[in-house]
């Protein structure tokens, strides 16, 4: 508990939970009409994305499915190309489908990157990508974004799914972490 309340004490806003809910509605109403009629697949990026997923889809209010999948970084010592593991697959057949890869953060890409080429071997008839918060001085390889809630600067950020050493995923609001890079 102490570790706990010491970490929170180096947390500062970035931006608030309203700030947040308000632009997830903004691109709901985006996503919404891109979409309707298509029932998209929503596909899900484990474990970050969660909160976002949840709150998006209740404001997007149009036919749609979701699944998820599980992909973990690897520590930056390894090649830029070898970083990312799947930890989880999917198995419903994205033949034809319209893919919608929802993530919390792109920071080097390279996630992104791993997910497009996994997806294409499915042949899905599109796949965009939506990320609530984008680190685009971090990219190490290009991503085309779709649609995005907010550019982030080059700073260790928390909440809202996104942890440190698996905490502070729970918190409501988007948090810099001082004294980490
Ligand atoms: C984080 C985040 C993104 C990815 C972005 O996930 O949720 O999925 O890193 O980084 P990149 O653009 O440099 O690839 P992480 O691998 O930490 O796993 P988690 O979602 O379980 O926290």
């Amino acid at each position: 508990m102490l570790e706990g309340e010491t970490h929170l004490s180096q947390l500062s806003t970035l931006i608030t939970k309203e700030e947040i809910e308000n632009r997830v509605a903004e691109l709901a109403a985006e996503i919404r009409e891109d979409y309707l009629g298509k029932n998209p697949l929503l596909l899900g990026i484990l474990k970050g994305s969660f909160v976002f997923m949840s709150d998006l889809i209740r404001k997007l209010n149009i036919p749609l499915e979701i699944e998820f999948i599980r992909l973990s970084s690897y520590g930056a010592g390894k090649e830029p190309s070898n970083r990312i593991r799947l930890v989880h697959g999917i198995n419903v057949p994205l033949k034809d489908r319209h893919v919608l890869i929802i993530e919390d953060i792109v920071d080097t890409g390279l996630t992104v990157r791993y997910l497009h080429d996994y997806l294409n071997r499915k042949r899905p008839s599109s796949i965009k990508l939506c990320t609530l918060f984008d680190k685009p001085s971090r990219r190490v390889v290009d991503v085309t974004v779709d649609y995005l809630g907010f550019k982030v600067p080059d700073t260790f950020v928390v909440g809202y799914g996104i942890d440190f050493d698996e905490k502070f995923r729970y918190l409501p609001d988007l948090c810099i972490m001082e004294g980490q890079v």
